[in-house]
């Protein structure tokens, strides 16, 4: 049952915005949405915890292999305990970009996400859900944007929270996410060659997620 059900792939390096649209999208849908970036984080922040280093190939793919995590309402509970917050932490998104170039921890993963597929459908956001994860989604859209506009939106987000930030910093630290996302030979960020192109620098959330929904219901028209 769960292979028929519709998925909605967003794929797209970091800040370009694909969080946010995907779960917009799932929740105007009535869709399940994946956040599988969040996985990776989750072992990353295993590893830390459990003073795993980051290069240990198959401690961390033990960790990911079982993962005691659940998602709740937007809440990402790990061993029962709340860790949303401490998860989207710069330092836990720079290991899990780390320890996602690790085939062993990317095939660990496999299964977890591929049972997020449950009627009615799914909308998984990450780098590889259009080209390995879900190859036969109904619609796969790869997000971009410029690497300032990125920047830009990661700063905001970060004094929102009170958090102090440069810009100099994320600039350069995102072009080094891009670079270690995209090189790495184990399911690289790159576009599925049937994936749609959505440059977001220049538009709002609300206006991707309506390019999202009009694609989506022409393919449904089409199906
Ligand atoms: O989407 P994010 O920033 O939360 O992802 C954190 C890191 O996890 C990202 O730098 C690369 C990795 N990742 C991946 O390799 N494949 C995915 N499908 C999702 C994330």
């Amino acid at each position: 049952m769960s292979q028929i059900s519709p998925v909605i792939t967003i794929d797209g390096p970091t800040a370009s915005g694909k969080g946010t649209v995907a779960h917009r999208v799932a929740k105007h849908l009535g869709y399940h949405y994946l956040d599988s970036g969040a996985l990776y984080r989750l072992t990353a922040l295993m590893a830390h915890k459990q003073e795993i280093a980051l290069d240990d190939e198959p401690a961390l793919a033990a960790l990911a292999r079982e993962l005691p995590c659940r998602f709740n309402h937007g809440h990402v509970l790990l061993d029962e305990i709340d860790v949303t917050e401490e998860v989207r932490a710069e330092a836990i998104g720079v290991g899990a970009s780390k320890i996602a170039v690790l085939p062993e921890v990317r095939k660990a993963l496999i299964d977890l996400q591929v049972s997020f597929r449950n009627t009615p459908g799914l909308v998984a956001d990450g780098r590889d859900m259009g080209t390995v994860i879900f190859p036969d989604a109904q619609l796969k859209v790869f997000l971009t944007a410029s690497a300032e506009a990125r920047a830009s939106r990661r700063y905001k987000q970060l004094i929102e929270k009170g958090i102090s930030a440069n810009m100099e910093n994320l600039v350069k630290d995102l072009m080094e996410r891009d670079a270690r996302d995209s090189a790495r030979t184990a399911a690289p960020l790159k576009p599925s060659p049937d994936a749609i192109i959505l440059d977001t620098s220049e538009i709002t959330a609300e206006q991707a997620v309506q390019n999202v929904l009009e694609w989506f219901a022409k393919t449904q028209k089409s199906a």
